[in-house]
């Protein structure tokens, strides 16, 4: 059954519990956001025939790390090893990228679909799951988006996973190149990999 999929190895903490670290590591605007990203994960974990708990977890915990100082991230690159080209970015790239490494060894999620869900929610990747795809979507499209697109997006997106991950993968990339902005390699990989023959309009 959905709710038992997720042992307690893989989730010391209840819902509630998550609910009160993000709660704790969040402001009060940002909280909201990830419980409302919780919501959606949910409701496109339904029609997508995807684990309702699993998603629901992943949108919670996404922006966990999110308001942590660059230097814990910096030191994180440099303890794990990790491409030292991330340097070269900041905290919008590094808290997912980055950030799934304190959703592991903090709130000791061993899930690897949640945590990759969390590690590619703002770059994506050539490759994700439907639980991937939902939390990627799910953070894009919840209720208190508002950008000129976000009701066809949404729209898109309740139709077709695919396709709304392909709107936005689009759309980003888009924005970033309108406003001079660096493009974080995986990001053109991701764009390769799910908006040439997507059906896209
Ligand atoms: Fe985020
Ligand atoms: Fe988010």
């Amino acid at each position: 059954m959905e709710n038992d999929q997720l042992s307690s190895a893989e989730l010391p903490f209840t819902r509630d519990q998550l609910v009160q670290k993000l709660k704790d590591a969040l402001t009060d605007s940002r909280f909201h956001h990830v419980l409302r990203v919780e919501q959606t994960a949910m409701d496109l974990a339904k029609t997508n025939h995807v684990d309702v708990k699993r998603a629901g977890i992943a949108g919670l915990v996404h922006d966990y790390a999110k308001q942590r100082p660059d230097a814990d991230f910096i030191q994180a690159i440099k303890h794990y090893h990790l491409d030292p080209e991330l340097l070269n970015y900041g905290n919008a790239i590094w808290h997912g990228v980055v950030g799934w490494l304190f959703v592991k060894n903090e709130l000791r999620i061993s899930d690897i679909e949640i945590l990759n869900a969390v590690r590619y929610h703002t770059v994506g990747h050539e490759y994700m799951t439907p639980l991937e795809q939902i939390v990627y979507m799910a953070d894009y499209i919840e209720p208190g988006r508002d950008f000129p697109g976000v009701d066809e997006a949404r729209q898109l997106t309740f139709d077709n996973l695919k396709l709304g991950v392909a709107y936005q993968t689009k759309q980003t990339l888009a924005y970033l190149v309108e406003n001079n902005k660096p493009v974080f390699p995986q990001t053109i990989a991701t764009y390769n990999s799910w908006v040439p023959d997507s059906g896209l309009k």
